[in-house]
């Protein structure tokens, strides 16, 4: 049996800084052994260990999608010891990573469903992944009307902007920019937080599902505004940032009640959530 606990070894091929702060960078890996590339078999909503030598390890959720081949890639904000050491790494240096860890959103659930994907801040590196996912020519028919609310402070402060932009242009996704507040005279997007915006663009939960991830502040105020639309519990979906450290429901150090969020989530329904003690 694998050992769980190691990391498969990575070469960064490309940093991107991706907000003005330059608090935001996505490195994208490549496999030292390319036979990694298959046994790192994974599905959007899933994260990773990032490993960097004498830091440690820090769980960054997955923002590639399974169908862009021969890289893998994550979207890291510098917060502290492991991030930051990260952030001073170059093109070319070699790290690890450990995983695939956690589960997904409920793919097979989504099939054939209106999806409705709300985002805000850095946290919509997940959401990227399914965005990619599902566009892809393969995937793209299984899913009915993809509308995606996303939202940051401010302008520079939005992720992968160039993707973003083309989105925005195609006709089988609505993409709903917005920004809390600018006063770029360019600026052709929305003005407005995340649940406001929804509010405005997301008129029915007919057939929908959809998936939130965000600040925790972007989520209490977005629930409401989707169970009004009729969202039922079990068709809001949301994946949970808590502390970790073992990632594969070892260490006990995650856990919500009987549920390991590194595990059992991070990904859960809003009705599996309400089922659970009141810590998250
Ligand atoms: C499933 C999952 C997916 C994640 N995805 C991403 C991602 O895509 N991009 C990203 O930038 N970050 C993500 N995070 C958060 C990331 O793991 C933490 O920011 C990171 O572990 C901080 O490590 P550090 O050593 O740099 O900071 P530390 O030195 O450990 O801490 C610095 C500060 O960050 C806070 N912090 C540490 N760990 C966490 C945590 N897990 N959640 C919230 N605050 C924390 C500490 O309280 C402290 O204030 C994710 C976390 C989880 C659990
Ligand atoms: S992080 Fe160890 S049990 Fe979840």
């Amino acid at each position: 049996m694998e050992n769980p606990y190691l990391p498969y070894p990575v070469r960064i091929k490309e940093i991107v800084t991706e907000t003005e702060d330059q608090n935001l960078k996505t490195f994208k890996l490549l496999f030292v052994n390319p036979e990694d590339e298959e046994r790192f078999s994974y599905l959007p909503g899933q994260f990773a260990e990032l490993s960097v030598a004498g830091k440690g390890e820090v769980p960054i959720g997955i923002a590639s999608s399974p169908t862009e081949k021969g890289f893998v890639s994550f979207t890291v904000n510098k917060v502290g010891v492991v991030t930051t050491r990260l952030h001073l790494m170059k093109e070319g240096d070699v790290m690890g990573v450990r995983g695939p860890l956690g589960n997904w959103y409920p793919w097979d659930e989504m099939e054939g469903k209106n999806v409705v994907i709300i985002g805000g801040g850095f946290a919509f590196t997940t959401l990227r992944s399914s965005i990619v996912y599902m566009l892809h020519p393969e995937n793209r028919r299984k899913f009915k009307d993809i509308t995606v609310v996303y939202g940051a402070r401010s302008p520079g402060m939005l992720l992968y902007r160039e993707e973003l932009a083309e989105w925005e242009k195609r006709d089988d996704l609505s993409m709903h920019i917005t920004v809390d507040a600018t006063d770029d005279p360019q600026w052709r997007y929305n003005v407005g937080f995340v649940p406001t915006i929804t509010k405005q663009k997301v008129t029915s939960a007919e057939n929908a599902i959809a998936i939130v991830c965000g600040p925790p502040i972007m989520i209490r105020f977005t629930q409401p505004v989707l169970e009004e639309l009729g969202f039922p519990p079990e068709r809001i979906v949301l994946s949970l940032e808590m502390r970790m450290k073992c990632g594969i429901g070892m260490c006990g150090r995650c856990n919500i009640g009987e549920q390991y969020v590194c595990k059992d989530g991070p990904v859960f329904s809003l009705a599996q959530l309400r089922q659970l003690p009141g810590e998250y």
